[in-house]
């Protein structure tokens, strides 16, 4: 028989603006369940052990490493994922601003950055550089020496207030 901790529960969440419903067992994670369950494999999964920033969506507005969130504590919240975040098949200015400012290579860490980035701009529209770097503290990069992932913030924030 199963234990009781491997159940099956029926999870009903809101992803990228659409209601969605899953059976899990209470020990999955949010990625797992993005990933495997619900076809979102924009985000991604780095460290699995809340390090990276990777795996990063939000959850009513607030970015949280989904590695290390359990599916079922979303129950009924909304969650955004990069996939979310361009609107109309027009991308969104970060999106743009990072294809555009060389703030993409591998792309293993864009994602992540990407939702960081957004929910920075959503509470700061004007950050400085301090603030942005603080703001992406959570979000390693191999690649790009972070400086171009910067610039590109920047630029889309400029975008964004200018409307
Ligand atoms: Fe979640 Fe690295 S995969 S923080
Ligand atoms: Fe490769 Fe950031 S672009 S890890």
């Amino acid at each position: 028989m199963a234990r009781r901790s491997d159940v099956p529960e029926l999870l009903q969440l809101t992803v990228d603006g659409l209601p969605l419903s899953a059976m899990v067992e209470p020990g999955r994670t949010l990625l797992r369940v993005l990933r495997d369950d619900l076809g979102r494999t924009g985000t991604k999964e780095g460290c699995d052990d809340s390090e990276c920033g990777a795996c990063m969506v939000l959850v009513d507005g607030r970015p949280v490493n989904s590695c290390s969130y359990l599916a079922l504590q979303a129950a009924g919240r909304e969650i955004t994922t990069v996939e979310g975040l361009a609107s109309d098949d027009a991308l969104h200015p970060l999106q743009r601003a990072f294809l555009e400012g060389g703030g993409i290579q591998c792309g293993f860490c864009t994602p992540g950055m990407l939702i960081s980035a957004a929910a920075l701009l959503a509470r700061d529209p004007d950050p400085s550089e301090e603030a942005i770097r603080d703001g992406l503290a959570g979000n390693l990069c191999r690649c790009t020496g972070y400086q171009p992932i910067i610039q590109a913030v920047q630029r889309a924030a400029a975008e964004m207030r200018a409307g």
